[in-house]
Formats: structure tokens, sequence, C-alpha cells
């Protein structure tokens, strides 16, 4: 139907917003400025207790800081309601007095349908109700007495009884005027595919009224009281009134209960949300069906953060991993989901029988962030392949990029390159010391103090791998330096570790010096010109390069030997470790690689130990006037190498 022009901008002008947001809201009368029409209040479409949700009266609109709910008077009642646009129109052009142009026939024929549907369904409540009442329904009364569900909860949720009647109630709404064909399309009987008669869908069931978010009658389940029957639960079938995947069962209640503030729950059962909601806590289900975006947003309204509570038994746990991949796209700052595994196996509803509201309210309190979820959800299975931790890597990183948001993104990689860290973190210290003796006590403080005293190597986070790779160029260009004045000393283990060399990328420091030594290996002497000045004043300028016992004592072969063995090993893992770190980084930012960071923490262990494996020595330090610890008994040796080093006596000493 077509509106008149200027209708809406006639509706508008006489509405206030204000008081349309009025009738469901509390303002914070401190917040509000009523003179400007500034006005503020708890956002009515989340949980919360700070008002967030702002009303600009003049403009007509409204915004909530919170949940981020905007729009003007229409999109309010439809949103408040639950209403098509037409009928939120009408119920504010009713309400400013004015007359809604006629309408267009076939939509009205269809919204009056819809209604008088919802009102068979009442009515089917109602029937339902009153037979739980009666004396058929002693084995049904007897059933919810046991399952704990006394007169509020019959009330509250209000619950009925269906006889095991072929034709309960399609008779009792024919004496009311509603017919067959009407009970069929609400859902309440059912025609046989071949020849015969229609029959109550329900029969010999607890009923469970289902009610949209504006309270609507839209449907109904029911419960089987006996174990034996062939569906536990039976659900009402789509109709024009109920799309299963759009409603979320108790809604109505638990937006009620959402704004005391409190955790908003999902879960699974009808028998839950009861338990759940008696104990005051505001919770929601789905109704037999996997939830859907559909519901997730409405969920959203109710919370920030709604807890997903899991029956405690494979099922539950793959309700939730299943709701782990239809939240992650539509995450957002500050939208989320928790998750709180029952214990033991049990459901909500048994737990809260069994151990009172206290342990399901515990088990709530115990959630994990959705993160922590899809962590374990890919790190479950034993990963003690390669190929096996690639896959996990894999799947972690592909849910990590259906994050649209690229901020939150990126902290849920920092969240799960943390998770791993923790992981090889913990397994290192249990391999090296079998406890957590703190570090660096103990051993020597040789030349390797100031690599052992560094922090371990730890995984960082994508974004972080220049960051270590810099706090690292110290350490390398100390080993390069080591490794090339141990070479240059003993030109004759060239030789040895000639292809090493030959394939270590030296730094910039370094790079002319480490051709010029490598040079040396086709020539039989080392040409001092060859040396770049400026290399070997960086090499005397380090005092850890100068006081090391290779460089001390330049006669001892087998020290310089090792030394040069040791020093490119511990070169070799960190270049290792530094690739990998840069292309675990990469793939976690979305970017193409295969990159795990299980080599990661490989690599990271490999370089690890390298360290470790410097030799250590009891050599007491003191320290130079720049602050470096030198040895005592060394402080000299520089000196040596100088006289040793080609050029030396021109570059001059110290
Ligand atoms: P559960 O099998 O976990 O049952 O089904 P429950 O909620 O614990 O119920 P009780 O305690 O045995 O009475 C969880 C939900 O799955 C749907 C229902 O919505 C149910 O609440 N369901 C279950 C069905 O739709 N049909 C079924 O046959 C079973
Ligand atoms: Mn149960």
């Amino acid at each position: 139907m077509a509106l008149p022009d200027g209708f809406l901008d006639e509706l508008r002008n006489r509405l206030s917003l204000a008081d349309v947001v009025g009738r469901k809201v509390v303002w914070d009368q401190r917040k509000s400025n009523r003179a400007k029409g500034d006005w503020w209040a708890p956002c009515p479409f989340h949980g919360e207790r700070t008002a967030s949700f702002h009303v600009l009266d003049r403009q007509g609109y409204y915004y909530c800081f919170g949940c981020h709910a905007k729009g003007d008077a229409i999109s309010f009642v439809r949103e408040t309601e639950n209403v098509g646009f037409m009928e939120a129109v009408e119920i504010l052009a009713t309400e400013a007095g004015m007359t809604m142009p006629a309408r267009d026939p076939d939509a009205a024929r269809r919204e009056e349908a819809k209604r008088g549907l919802s009102d068979v369904v009442e009515a089917a409540f109602r029937h339902y109700a009153t037979l739980l009442n009666g004396a058929a329904a002693k084995d049904a009364r007897g059933y919810l007495a046991r399952r704990g569900l006394g007169e509020e909860a019959v009330r509250r949720f209000g619950l009925g009884f269906a006889p095991d009647a072929r034709r309960g109630v399609i008779d009792a709404l024919g004496k009311k005027g509603i017919s067959e064909a009407e009970a069929i399309a609400a859902g309440l009987a059912a025609k046989p595919d071949g020849p015969g008669d229609a029959y109550d869908r329900f029969r010999d069931r607890i009923v469970f009224p289902i009610r949209d978010a504006r309270g609507r009658a839209v449907s109904l389940a029911g419960r089987a009281m006996s174990n034996g029957a062939k569906a536990k639960y039976l659900n009402g079938p789509d109709t024009v009134l109920f799309d299963k995947g759009a409603i979320l069962w108790n809604e109505a209640n638990a937006r009620d209960r959402a704004r005391d503030g409190g955790p908003v729950v999902l879960a699974e059962g009808y028998m839950d949300v009861i338990a759940l909601d008696l104990a005051g806590i505001a919770t929601v289900a789905p109704m037999g069906t996997a939830v859907t975006e559909g519901q997730l947003r409405r969920l959203w309204r109710l919370a920030d953060e709604p807890v997903v509570a899991l029956d405690g038994d494979r099922a539950g746990l793959r309700a939730a991993e299943r709701i782990v991949d239809l939240a992650l796209p539509l995450l957002e700052a500050g939208r989320s989901l928790r998750f709180a595994l029952m214990p033991d196996g049990k459901d909500p509803d048994d737990l809260i029988r069994e151990k009172g509201p206290e342990a399901a309210k515990e088990a709530l309190e115990g959630a994990i962030p959705l993160v922590e979820m899809l962590w374990r959800r890919e790190t479950a299975r034993p990963l003690d392949t390669p190929e096996r931790r690639a896959a996990a890597d894999k799947a972690l990183r592909e849910a990590i990029r259906r994050i649209p948001d690229p901020g939150l993104r990126r902290h849920y990689a920092d969240a799960i390159q943390e998770r791993r860290t923790a992981a090889f973190g913990s397994r290192e210290a249990k391999a090296r010391s079998g406890g957590f003796a703190p570090r660096g006590q103990g051993g020597g403080r040789g030349f390797g103090r100031g690599f052992r005293d560094a922090p371990r190597p730890v995984i960082p986070g994508p974004g972080r791998a220049s960051a270590l790779a810099r706090g690292g160029e110290a350490e390398v260009e100390i080993r390069e330096g080591l490794v090339l004045g141990v070479l240059l000393l003993h030109p004759g283990l060239l030789d040895a570790v000639e292809d090493r060399i030959e394939a270590h990328d030296f730094g910039p420091l370094w790079s002319r010096l480490a051709s010029a030594v490598l040079q040396h290996a086709a020539s039989p002497d080392l040409c001092a010109e060859s040396i770049p000045g400026g290399a070997l004043e960086a090499l005397r300028a380090r005092p850890h390069l100068r006081e090391h016992p290779a460089i001390r004592a330049p006669g001892d072969a087998a020290l310089a030997l090792a030394t040069l063995r040791e020093e490119i090993g511990k070169l070799e893992a960190a270049r290792v470790l530094a690739a990998e770190v840069a292309e675990a980084a990469e793939a976690l930012e979305g970017l193409p690689g295969e990159g795990t960071d299980w080599r990661l923490g490989r690599a990271a262990r490999a370089h690890d130990e390298a360290r470790r494996a410097a030799a250590e020595d009891d050599t007491v330090y003191e320290t130079a006037p720049n602050g470096v610890p030198l040895s005592r008994t060394e402080r000299e040796a520089w000196a040596e190498l100088e006289r040793l080093l080609p050029g030396g006596a021109r570059d001059g000493g110290e």
C-alpha cells in the first residue's frame, strides 16, 4: 500500500519520539536534558544498567552507543513491537490521531488472516491449559510435579496438556467457530497424506506455548510423557505465523529479566529455559532446530555477550561449535558470546534440579569466551603429526579470517597466538627444569650471560615479528662478529665451516668483512687490504667479542672450532625462527602462507636449545665504564686479537 505524499512527514511531526520511546524505557533524569530534547535511558534493545540509549527528540532519531541500534519512531515501534512497517505506521498514526488511508486489500487481508490465526493458536493454548486442570490430566500433573514444575511454572509459561484424542482440539475449536482448515493453517492439526480426516497434531503431550517477541501466540511444542513416544518433543510446523528460525523461545520474559542486568542465556531445550528462568536468569532457546543468524541477532539485542549454556555432552558441544561458526562473521567490537559447559554431561535443568540454581549460576559464571571455545575446538584432537598441526592451524586462521572487523580480527589473532605461546612455553619450562626455577640462577655468567638473561624466545603475535627481529639483532650481530673474529684468528678453520658461512646472510655490519673472510678461502692469505676498516672497528667495539675465551686464547684451535660450530648453529636456528615468525605472522594476518606456529614452536625450541648449550664458566665480571660486564682477567685480551687482526695497527686500538 502506498501512503499519500507527506503522510509520514506529518506523522513524524505530530509525534514526539521521546513520548514513543518513553513508554518502553525509564529515562535517566540526570543525564537527560528535557529542554534540549536530549534524552538518555538504558537501552530497550539490549540488557544494560547504564544509559547508553540516546534519543534526539527534535531530530526524531535514536541511537544506542552500546548495541548501535538506531532509527526513528517507526523503526522503534517495528523493533519493540515486532511488527512490519505498515503496522508500525498504523500504530503511530492511531496515536497521533491520524486516519490511515484505505489499505491495500490484499495486505489488509493477510494481516487480518495473521491476526486471526494467532487468535486460533491462543484459543488452543487456553484449551490445553484448561485440560491440564481436568481429571484426564492426572498423569500429566504428576509428570510436571516429578520434574519440579509447580504452579508458578505452569502459569508463567502457560503450560497445558493435550490428551490422547484424535480430534480433541479440532472439535473444541470447532465449537468456537474455528474451522478445521484454520486449525490446520495454525499448525494445530494435520491432514493425512492419503484419504481421511484431519487429526490433532499434539496428542498425549505436555504443551509448551510458543510466543513471538511481542508475546503473540504463534505455535506450540509438545513433550511426550512416556519415554516410548516416537519423538520426545514435537514442534509445530512453520506457518504464516511461525518461522522457527526467527523466534527465540521465551524472549519476552527474557527481555524483562535482562533489564535487571545479569547474564542472558541461550539454552538448548524448553525445560532448560524454564528451570533457568525460574531461577531468575534471562534465558531463551531455539525450538528443536539449529540456531540461526536471525536468532543470534535477536539474542544480541538482549545482551552484548550472551552465554551459550551447553549440555555437557557431545551433542551440546557440537551445537556450540556450530554456533561459533555462525557467530564469527557477525562479531563486532563489544559483541560476542561466551560458552558455559554444564558439568557431568548434565543439562541446565538436570543441574538445577539436582544441585540447585546456585550450581547453574556457578557454571554460567565459569563461561569461557568465544575465542577460547574456538581454540579448544581446533586443538581438541591429537596434534601429534605435522599434518594435523598444520590442519588445525589452517582451521584457526580460516576461522579468524571470517571476522569482518579488522581490529577485532587482530585481537583474535593475538589471543590465539597467546594461547599457542602459553602451550609451548609451559612445555618448554617443564622440559628444562621440571618446575618453575627462576631463569638465570645457578649457572655461571660467561659469555652467554647477555643471551641467557634475555627473555626466552617468545613467539610473537602478528605484527610483532619485526619487533622480535629488532630485539634479536644485537645478539645476531655479536654472534656473527664472533664467528668472523675466530675465523680471522684461525683461517685454517674456514674449510670446516665454509658452506655454512657461505649460506649465512650476514647483517649489514659484517657483510663486507664476511665476504673478505670468505675470499680468503680461495686465496692462501687473508688480504689485509680487503678488510673494510669500519668493520674492524665494529668488531673491536664489542666487549662481548673481545672478551670471549676463543678470542682471548687464540692458540686454542679446539675451542675455536667448538665456538665456531656453536655460534653458527645458533645463527642458523635464529634465522629459521625469524623466517617462521614472519611467515606465521603473515599467515595470521590473512595473507597467503601456510606457516604453522607449531613449526614456529619447534624452531623456537631449537633456537633456545642452541642458546642454552652456550659454555658456562664461573668468570667474575666487573662493570666497564660503558656498563658492559667485563672480565677482569680478560680485560686486556682484545689487544692480543688486535695484534693478530690484519690492519689492526693501522686502525688503532681503544
Ligand atoms: P533434549 O533431548 O536435550 O531434551 O532436547 P531436554 O530439553 O533435556 O528435555 P527433557 O529434559 O528430556 O524433557 C533439547 C531440545 O531439542 C528439541 C527440543 O526443543 C528440546 O527442548 N527436541 C528434542 C526436539 O525438537 N525433538 C526431540 O525429539 C528432542
Ligand atoms: Mn533435560
